[in-house]
């Protein structure tokens, strides 16, 4: 078992605020997800895919009564830490891929959420896996993608941390400019950056299919 883990059973009641504590060292979730929620339109359904705990989902939808959502993670604990005022408004699928969602005739969705999961792909299983999440959105949908840039002391720290106390071996940092060529190549264009600086080395970009990104003003 990861250290994280263990960690984690031990601490007991403590868990969520450890864990809250832990992730602030890297992200301000708060803060990161009202500059991100201001990507999912209006009244829309989000699947938010490697919802893990649901940190940031929770975040989300507390600042946004209009959105439901659905979580799809490979683990079979998921949502640890929704809070109990916007569980009603959440489907949560544990152990469970997108093609497996699919499959079982999951409907895709107006948003799609990808915070953090990236960086836990392997490399070579990533262009299978955007692939993937763009599948899952509805023709003329956001795909909203968060993950932390490499080159900064703190995504040292995040890459060591993921490895040795999270427990994943395969984390690779991917950075912003390599990530909008990878999705140009799959045929969606970039938001401007959805987080500002003073969030790096986090950083978010809403994709959108190609054509159907309205002119810019
Ligand atoms: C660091 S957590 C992020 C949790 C959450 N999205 C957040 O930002 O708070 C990464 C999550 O992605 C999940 N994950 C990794 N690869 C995945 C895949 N191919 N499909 C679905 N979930 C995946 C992991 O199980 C883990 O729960």
């Amino acid at each position: 078992m990861a250290l994280g883990a263990i960690i984690r059973r031990l601490a007991g009641p403590l868990e969520r605020p450890l864990c809250d504590a832990y992730r602030a060292l890297f992200m301000d979730v708060r803060r990161c997800a009202q500059q991100l929620q201001a990507a999912i339109p209006v009244d829309c359904h989000l699947i938010d895919v490697g919802g893990g705990d649901g940190a940031v989902l929770d975040a989300i939808l507390r600042m946004r009564p209009d959105v439901t959502a659905t979580m799809l993670d490979l683990k079979d604990a998921v949502g640890k830490f929704l809070t109990p005022e916007i569980a009603s408004r959440i489907e949560i699928h544990t152990r469970t891929s997108i093609d497996a969602y699919l499959t079982q005739g999951g409907a895709p969705a107006a948003c799609i959420l990808v915070s953090d999961v990236v960086h836990h792909v392997p490399s070579e299983a990533r262009m299978a896996f955007l692939r993937d999440c763009i599948r899952l959105m509805q023709p003329g949908g956001t795909l909203i993608i968060k993950d932390v840039a490499p080159g900064h002391l703190v995504s040292v720290a995040s890459v060591y941390a993921d490895r040795y106390i999270t427990g994943d071996r395969h984390v690779q940092l991917i950075a912003p400019v390599d990530l909008v060529r990878l999705m140009r190549g799959l045929g969606l264009n970039a938001s401007e950056a959805l987080l500002a600086p003073m969030e790096r080395p986090n950083y978010a970009f809403a994709f959108r299919v190609a054509d159907a990104t309205p002119p810019r003003a």
